[in-house]
Parts: structure tokens; sequence; C-alpha cells
């Protein structure tokens, strides 16, 4: 893996990885859901389809017991048959023109998962990329949120959490997040010396 693709907070440590979510062993995998909770396509579809049926199964009580989720928020389950403890299901924003209260509803998202994450010991979290996909959010700006939103969390909580993974399904996406995550390092190497 190349140095670029890591950023150091304190113990901590945010990656980027190009691949498939549901194959990469985690203590907590988030999934981009919808409120209804209702499973669907995109990374949703990916995930039930390969933790099996025990999550829908979890979610249904989920959903009798709340109704539904937030948009910005996010439900726990376990994970059945994934290579994880727990699945976070976070529901993002459907993109508008980002001034619908958007960037804020992306970064609570992560920082409702990494909350999540914390209140169960989990110490490895991998994220999707939120809102990207079917909910059309500009992959540049969203890259730039999911990264800043974990960086400013583990700034604040340290020792809880310890590696925040980034999974980009695309090249083209990973790319993007890569452009992101060096530039974030720099402003945050400019904190430290500063
Ligand atoms: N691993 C990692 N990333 C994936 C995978 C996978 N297996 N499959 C898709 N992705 C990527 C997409 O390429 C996109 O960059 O996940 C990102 C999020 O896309 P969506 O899954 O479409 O999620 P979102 O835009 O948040 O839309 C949510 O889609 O599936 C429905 O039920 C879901 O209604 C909800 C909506």
């Amino acid at each position: 893996m190349g140095s670029e693709l890591v950023i150091r907070i304190g113990l901590c440590q945010l990656q980027l990885l190009k691949g498939d979510i549901t194959t990469i062993a985690v203590d907590a995998i988030v999934n981009a859901a919808n409120s209804q909770l209702a499973g669907g396509g995109g990374v949703d579809g990916a995930i039930h389809r390969a933790g099996g049926p025990e999550i829908m199964h979890e979610l249904d009580e989920i959903r009798s017991a709340i109704g539904h989720c937030e948009t910005g928020s996010a439900v726990a389950t376990g994970a059945g048959k994934l290579p994880a403890k727990y699945v976070f299901h976070a529901v993002g924003p459907r993109y508008r023109d980002g001034r619908h209260g958007e960037p804020e509803l992306l970064a609570s998202c992560y920082t409702t998962c990494l909350n999540l994450a914390a209140e169960r010991d989990v110490k490895t979290i991998s994220f999707p990329s939120i809102s990207t996909g079917i909910y059309g959010y500009p992959i540049e700006a969203a890259a730039e949120i999911a990264l800043k939103s974990a960086a400013a969390w583990l700034q604040h909580h340290a020792g809880t959490v310890r590696v925040v993974k980034f999974v980009q399904f695309s090249e083209g996406d990973h790319e993007i997040y890569r452009k992101h995550a060096a530039n974030l390092r720099g402003t945050l190497a400019a904190e430290t010396h500063g």
C-alpha cells in the first residue's frame, strides 16, 4: 500500500482502499441504506446478498420498533455471514443542489457511525462512499466531507476506533479520494507544525 493511502491521526489511521466492501474484514461495515431500511441496489444490495437474510430480519425488528431511520442517522445490526461483527446502516442524503443541508447530513452519517462504533468497542470500521451512487452526491464534495468528518472525529475521540477504512468501488472514485486524502494530510501536518 502506497504511503499516500494512509493518514495517521495520533494512534489511529484513515486508510483508502479500492475494492468490494463485503470482502474486507473489519469489526463494523457501514452500509449506504435508505430511511425505510428496506434494502436496495448498490452497496446495500451487495451487503444483504453477502450477509444473508439475518440482517434483514434484524432490520424488520428495528423498523417495527422505530418506524424508519432519519437521513443523516444510522442503526446497527449484526453482520450475518459478512467478515464483521456489525453492520451500521447509514442513511445518506439524496443530493439536490447542496443547499438543502446535504453536506451536514452526509457528515452526520460518518460521525453517527463512528459514535455507534465507539459505543460497541469497535476498533476497525469500513465506509463505502455514502450517497455518491443512486443518491447522486457529487463524488469530489462527498470524498472531502467523508475524510474530514472522520479525521475530526478521530481527533476528538482518541483511543476508541483505531482504523477507519474508506472503500471505493471504482478506480475513478479511488483517485478522487486519494487526492482529497493528500490535501487533508497536508492540512493536518500544517496544524501539527504550525
Ligand atoms: N463495495 C464498495 N462500494 C460499493 C459496492 C461494494 N460492493 N457496491 C457499490 N458501491 C459504491 C458505489 O459505487 C457508490 O460509490 O457505493 C457507493 C454508494 O452508492 P449506492 O450504493 O448507490 O448508495 P447511495 O448513493 O447512498 O444510495 C442509497 O441506494 O441501494 C440503495 O437502498 C439504498 O436507497 C438506498 C440508495
